[in-house]
């Protein structure tokens, strides 16, 4: 690997690294507006720029790449690099004066504020001051459909976000129109976002706050948020994210895009407004037996033997190893779920909408096996079947099927969120917490495992998979 010095520091990188890169790996933060791991690099916002030894000008540092050693001194550097020059202070500052000449000075009302990039950069690299006298150009904002509003005055054309409809969504909704000062972000006409099914992502690659959910505006200073590592059920992989939440509350999810991987940057918007479901304060947080409020000890005592479960493959591993110990025998763990995803993002590898399929079958679990069960009620052979459910990753098909088997067995318990058809069906029903409401880990489809933390508390009474196995175990497993 070649050498490169940066201001001075010496070390290796592979020949093609961007400069960019080169100096976040030696810890030195390069600012930058337009350049995005994921979108193609246009040099369009100059605030990236650095000096390379032996350039006449300055260089972008986002497009310009290490190339191999002098080949008359294969020992000697490839590139010596300076981020701290006199020069690249001007420049920087003379970027920010140039962004901040028509941006308004809105950041008390502005829904960005607290992680916008032009506030940051503005005190860091700033000059304090302003050489513009002339008023600033003003426009109204607009609705690009329901999700997203854009205010012009704010934006500062890096193009991230018409990049990214071209590019990662595909549907080229933005365009940039007119030209010089009067450039502006809009959509081709009569076109909105409404219709891409990836729109949210604009929000978060918007590096000021021109572009803005139509969801969170207004609802949250984001000072106030909390930011609790998770993962969405809504997406084939298990798509990392972030969970803001404050007061117990749930406000947005964000992607939490994971090092080196270009694939986590986006999540659709399924699972960005997932969270809304997740906010349920006041649901039923009382087990239930035959209808009627009960002890979960009446409802062990209830349980007859042997005893089956199904696991749906959406939960958590820990989850799934506990309530796999409620079953009688390995071979009466079954598993149902048969959501999916259709492919809408070339980012996204799977359509399998169960993202712990693998967790679930590496703990004995059996999919495409709830006929057998069911000849198993019928016949006597299994007399209770306990299971672990969301309506929402299983078809009305499955359901139905569900249905069937609680009906047919002398007795059924549900562990849900929330009662459904299932539940109301099964002679128990036990209240669960949700995903955001318990720490666990699935193994997604590619077998990376992925860990989720708890970032709200459930409703009194409310437990997890794992603590309501465990009242339940001492009788059902020798039953
Ligand atoms: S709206 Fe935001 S992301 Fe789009 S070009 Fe303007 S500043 Fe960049
Ligand atoms: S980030 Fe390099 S020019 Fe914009």
């Amino acid at each position: 690997m070649p050498k490169i010095a940066i201001n001075g520091m010496e070390r290796e990188v592979p020949i093609g690294t961007l400069v960019l890169d080169a100096c976040k790996q030696a810890g030195i933060d390069i600012p930058h507006y337009c350049y995005h791991p994921a979108l193609t690099p246009v040099a369009t916002c100059r605030m990236c720029m650095v000096e390379v030894k032996g350039m006449p000008k300055l260089a972008t540092s986002c497009t310009t790449t290490v190339g191999p050693a002098p080949k008359d001194n294969p020992e000697g550097l490839a590139m010596e690099i300076f981020t701290n020059t006199p020069q690249v202070a001007d420049a920087r500052a003379g970027v920010m004066d140039f962004l901040l000449m028509n941006h308004p000075l809105d950041c008390p009302i502005c829904d960005q504020a607290g992680e916008c990039k032009l506030q940051d950069y503005s005190f860091q690299y700033g000059s304090g001051d302003s050489l513009m006298r002339e008023p600033k150009r003003r426009y109204r904002y607009e609705d690009l459909g329901a999700k997203i509003v854009i205010d012009k005055n704010r934006c500062i054309h890096c193009t991230r976000c018409v990049r990214f409809t071209k590019e990662i969504s595909g549907g080229s909704e933005l365009t940039v129109a007119q030209r010089g000062a009067d450039l502006e972000v809009t959509t081709y006409s009569g076109k909105s976002l409404d219709q891409n099914p990836f729109a949210g992502n604009v929000v978060d690659l918007c590096p000021v706050g021109a572009l803005t959910s139509r969801d969170f505006r207004f609802r949250k200073r984001v000072w106030y948020l909390k930011s609790t590592p998770s993962i969405s059920r809504h997406s084939a992989m298990g798509d990392p994210i972030w969970m803001d939440h404050e007061a117990n509350t749930l406000y947005r999810f964000r992607p939490r895009p994971l090092e080196g991987r270009n694939d986590t940057h986006f999540i659709s918007d399924e699972a960005r407004y997932a969270y809304a479901g997740l906010n349920r304060p006041d649901r039923p947080a009382k087990p239930l037996l035959r209808g009627a409020e009960a002890s979960v000890e009446a409802i062990r005592d209830a349980i007859q033997g042997p005893v089956a479960v199904v696991g749906q493959g959406v939960f958590g591993c820990d989850a799934a190893q506990r309530f796999g110990e409620l079953a009688s025998s390995v071979e009466l763990r079954y598993a149902s779920g048969d959501k999916t995803w259709p492919i809408q993002i070339a980012a996204q590898k799977s359509t399998d909408g169960v993202i712990n399929r693998r967790g679930f079958m590496e703990r004995g679990f059996r999919f495409q096996a709830l006929d057998e069960l069911l000849a198993a009620v019928k016949s006597g052979s299994v007399k209770s079947v306990i299971f672990l459910h969301d309506a929402f990753f299983s078809s009305e098909k499955e359901t139905a099927l569900l249905k069937e088997i609680a009906k047919a067995a002398a007795f059924s318990v549900a562990f849900e969120v929330e009662a459904s058809d299932l539940g109301t069906t099964c002679s128990a029903w036990l209240p669960i917490a949700n995903h955001a409401e318990e720490s666990d880990f699935i193994v997604n489809h590619d077998g990376e495992l992925r860990r989720y933390q708890k970032a709200i508390e459930p409703p009194k009474g409310v437990k997890t998979v794992a603590a309501w196995a465990k009242a339940l175990l001492p009788v059902a497993a020798t039953v």
